[in-house]
């Protein structure tokens, strides 16, 4: 039995216990059937995770509406599931529970960061475009506040049907940009209804989504949060904003809080410097002290918001985002910024990081260090902002292609170039999307 503070269980406000402090972030799959149904790809990659070694494993994105994927092949939940879904999600929920850890499912709506190919025209909380170069996402239209509830319950719905079939916890994503946090962004959000302007309005979706989830699951049932320290843009959902949110969250009675950060627009959650200069946050002295060591260590980029929240709420706080030294994360945890670890990209090649760290491995890999998109000699290409855009992605396709290896293989390919993983990863996406569309049209027209 480890020592590490990484072994040691952690009680939720709701009554479960987590076994330890190591959580597998939410990583999209991409591996769900064109229906949206898990498959046993799915089961394979997830029996991996449980074996190796994490308190929590949080499922990708499971999606409530079927016209917003946050990608192609995510598992979508946007009824109540039939007979197949639930024999599917049950079999999921099964391999990733074996080992007696958690497994909670991630309930999501992409919103305006809806891809084109999926939905042209994504329904948002106004029409603010993704500021993207490359026209991957489409025009945004305004929800109607008749839409705002339907969405909102089907957060709920989903979130039961996951209890139902096996899930041991849900995690709401309001951060990265999806829907919710589109609504908590005054850049994203111009309403000017009850779901627009102050604060309060702009986080009522949230905290609708929520109050209904808790609803729906009853009060003994892990019900997470993912949300942003801020957006780093300027004007969009700052710290100040973050840290109220936190304590409505708490009176809500969420059980865990994991903070993370940034958009597609700002992929601070990766460690990446996007479109804009990262605007200076309103931090206390202390947070930015420590703030500047983490920065110089390019390690743990969330840990210093996470403790100055700390000191507004006793709710547990997962921190992710960039944590590869064992040394690093008990640190985190010594000095009550964490409660627990989220570990994202480590976990697509070594799926046992967890159980290494509690038995003493001292650093996980970086990969992202060894990985470009273009070959030697042309790194000048990374000058222009849209092929540092294209670059940024080709690397986050890199990690998608190794899940589907994980998932249809059993082991992770670190060898393949990330020239070939986009290459795979978006013929997929295309044959996936056909696949759908077929079936769809099919189901449309007996
Ligand atoms: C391949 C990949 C897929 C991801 N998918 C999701 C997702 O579905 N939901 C989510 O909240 N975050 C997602 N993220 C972000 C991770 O949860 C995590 O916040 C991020 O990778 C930073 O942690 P790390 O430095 O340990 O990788 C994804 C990241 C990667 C690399």
């Amino acid at each position: 039995m480890s020592n590490s503070l990484l072994a040691q269980p952690l009680p939720l406000p709701c009554g479960a216990t987590l076994p330890n402090r190591i959580v597998k972030a939410a990583m999209t799959e991409g591996l769900a059937d064109p229906g949206g149904v898990p498959t046993a790809e799915l089961e394979r990659l997830y029996g991996l995770w449980s074996d190796g070694g994490a308190g929590v494993l949080l499922s990708g994105n499971i999606i409530v509406d079927a016209d917003h994927l946050e990608r192609p092949g995510n598992v979508i939940v946007d009824s109540v599931p039939d007979e197949q879904q639930r024999a599917a999600l049950k079999r999921w929920a099964s391999a990733a529970t074996r080992n007696g850890n958690h497994f909670w499912g991630q309930i999501s709506h992409a919103g305006r960061q809806t891809q084109k190919p999926v939905n042209a025209h994504p329904k948002a909380p106004s029409a603010v475009k993704v500021g993207l170069p490359g026209g991957q996402f489409g025009e945004p239209v305004a929800l109607t506040a008749a839409e705002i509830t339907d969405i909102v319950q089907r957060f709920a719905q989903c979130a039961l049907a996951l209890k139902e079939c096996g899930f041991t916890g849900v995690q709401v994503h309001a951060a990265h940009g999806y829907l919710l946090s589109q609504f908590l962004s005054p850049r994203t959000n111009l309403r000017t209804d009850q779901y627009g302007g102050d604060l309060a309005n702009r986080a009522r979706a949230l905290l609708d989504t929520v109050a209904s989830v808790r609803e729906a699951v009853g009060p003994s049932f892990p019900v997470a949060v993912k949300l942003n320290s801020a957006d780093f843009q300027k004007g969009g959902f700052d710290f100040e904003d973050s840290l109220q949110v936190v304590q409505w969250l708490e009176q809500a009675g969420v059980d865990l809080i994991e903070i993370s950060g940034g958009t597609y627009e700002q992929p601070k959650l990766l460690g990446i410097e996007g479109m804009e200069e990262a605007e200076e946050q309103t931090i206390e002295r202390s947070a930015r002290a420590s703030a500047r060591q983490s920065t110089a260590q390019r390690e743990a980029y969330f840990v210093d918001f996470a403790l100055a929240m700390q000191e507004k709420v006793s709710i547990p706080l997962l921190v992710t985002g960039g944590f590869r030294r064992r040394a690093v994360m008990e640190q985190a945890i010594a000095s009550g910024s964490a409660d627990a670890i989220g570990l994202g990209r480590p976990m697509c090649v070594l799926t046992d990081a967890p159980r290494q760290l509690l038995a003493g491995t001292e650093a996980l890999p970086r990969y992202e260090d060894g990985l470009q998109l273009w070959p030697k000699g042309l790194g000048f290409l990374n000058r222009s902002q849209a092929l540092r855009t294209i670059g940024t992605f080709g690397i986050q396709f890199w990690y998608y292609a190794q899940l589907d290896k994980l998932g249809r293989e059993g082991a992770a390919q670190p060898q393949l170039s990330v020239f070939a993983a986009t290459r795979q990863v978006l013929s997929q996406q295309r044959r996936w999307l056909a696949a759908r569309g077929k079936a769809t049209r099919n189901a449309g027209n007996p």
